[in-house]
């Protein structure tokens, strides 16, 4: 498990609570902010986009996966991601964030995220277990 200095964990804290404010979250009254740091040091954030279909709602997870996927490409590997939100309630990544990030994260990437203790840091392999693959293909990108 990658162990983050304290700087740089404060720092991911405070660029994902600056993208919370920027929630687009009328229906829910949820807003959440997400940072992912990736292995060249780039830290890239997102917040959660609702609509009024709500199906169609984009987490901030995978809003960040996006937005860093566009601005950077997709060879860079998360080591580390922090979630937060401004309603003091736990919020880990959902499922739907998980299968999304798994493509994209570190064999030893750490997740921070708000549960009902404070802050729990837990590698991305225990958040996900049974990550989903093809298995009829020799390549994956993960495993
Ligand atoms: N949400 C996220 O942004 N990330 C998650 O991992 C779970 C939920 C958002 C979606 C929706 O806009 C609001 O939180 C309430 O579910």
């Amino acid at each position: 498990m990658t162990n983050l200095a304290s700087e740089t964990l404060s720092q991911l804290r405070s660029a994902a609570e600056l993208a919370a404010e920027k929630a687009y979250a009328p229906y829910s009254n949820f807003r959440v902010g997400a940072a992912l740091l990736f292995d060249d040091g780039t830290i890239v954030t997102g917040c959660n986009v609702e609509n009024v279909s709500y199906g169609l709602t984009i987490c901030a997870e995978r809003a960040a996966l996006c937005r860093a996927v566009a601005e950077g490409g997709a060879h860079r590997q998360i080591v580390a991601i922090v979630v937060t939100n401004l309603n003091r309630s736990a919020s880990p990544p959902c499922g739907a964030c998980r299968q999304m990030l798994s493509e994209f994260v570190a064999p030893d990437a750490v997740v921070y995220f708000p549960d009902d203790r404070g802050v729990a840091s837990v590698p991305f392999k225990e958040l996900l277990p049974h990550v989903f693959r093809d298995w009829t293909k020799e390549t994956n990108a993960r495993g």
